[in-house]
């Protein structure tokens, strides 16, 4: 075990804000941390994701398109080459898929819910679990996964900004719930309340990075380094220690994402 014990669930080394120390880092997170996935959110990033998770024992992919990258999909062969992906040792999910009618700029969202739906089918297939993005797309969010999604589906609901009410009909069906920064945000009891309910087997921990740092470092770029931040912060809402929820939720990414030795 690494000095935190503790995973990455969630974070984007791939993007250009690590470009200039993005090896040097990824070392230190070795020293530090026990691992990170990283999710891809287009074909190039997928494929970025999957070379760290081949150079590096301790870092894992997971492959697929973000809702706010769905205009570069050209034809259906996409799923082709996430179909070839979902083989490889070391992609443990298809994601980051999910829904963003945030952005106007976005595909329509009738476009948006069957990519999602192509692209959960896709993980179903392959056994593997689903990373979902959820922004200002509760209720059709929640919809499909009460209504559309195959049975045995396994999900991450990453980043989670639900409804406490929401959160306990997810929990129901055994999805998993990521927290990350934002759970440290004075502005954020509505995230620390569902934080403090979430069931001790469905919690995982992420950063998101480099987005979404937690306090005391937020509008600086974030990194995996700071899942000890949400870690502590999460202890202290949960009423436990640190030492317990970082084996907890170790034992979480492993169950959830178990292609992962
Ligand atoms: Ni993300």
């Amino acid at each position: 075990m690494s000095r935190t014990g503790l995973w990455d669930s969630h974070a984007h080394l791939d993007s250009d804000y690590f470009t200039d120390d993005r090896d040097e880092l990824i070392a230190k997170i070795g020293e530090e941390m026990d691992g990170f996935i990283n999710p891809g959110c287009t074909e190039e990033s997928s494929a970025f994701a999957v070379a760290l998770a081949e150079k590096y024992d301790f870092v894992y992919a997971a492959v697929g398109w973000h809702p706010e990258d769905l205009a570069g999909i050209k034809d259906e062969h996409y799923l082709d080459k996430l179909a070839e992906w979902a083989q490889h040792p070391k992609v443990v999910a298809i994601g980051e898929i999910g829904l963003d009618y945030y952005w106007k700029e976005n595909e329509p969202k009738e476009v948006q819910k069957k990519r999602l739906l192509e692209q959960i089918n896709l993980a179903v297939q392959f056994g593997l679990p689903v990373i979902i993005h959820d922004r200002e797309a509760h209720g059709d969010i929640f919809d499909i996964f009460r209504n559309e999604v195959p049975k045995g589906t396994r999900a991450v609901f990453h980043c989670y900004s639900g409804s406490l009410e929401m959160a306990k009909e997810l929990a129901k069906r055994g999805y998993y719930f990521g927290f990350g920064g934002t759970s440290t945000y004075k502005n954020s009891a509505k995230v620390r309340e569902v934080l403090a309910y979430v069931p001790d087997d469905l919690l995982l921990f992420e950063t998101d990075s480099p987005y979404l740092t937690p306090v005391p470092y937020r509008g600086k770029r974030n990194c995996p380094l700071y899942t000890e931040l949400v870690a502590k912060n999460a202890a202290e809402v949960r009423g436990t220690d640190f030492a317990s929820i970082a084996a907890q939720t170790t034992k979480n990414v492993k169950t959830l994402f178990n292609k992962i030795k």
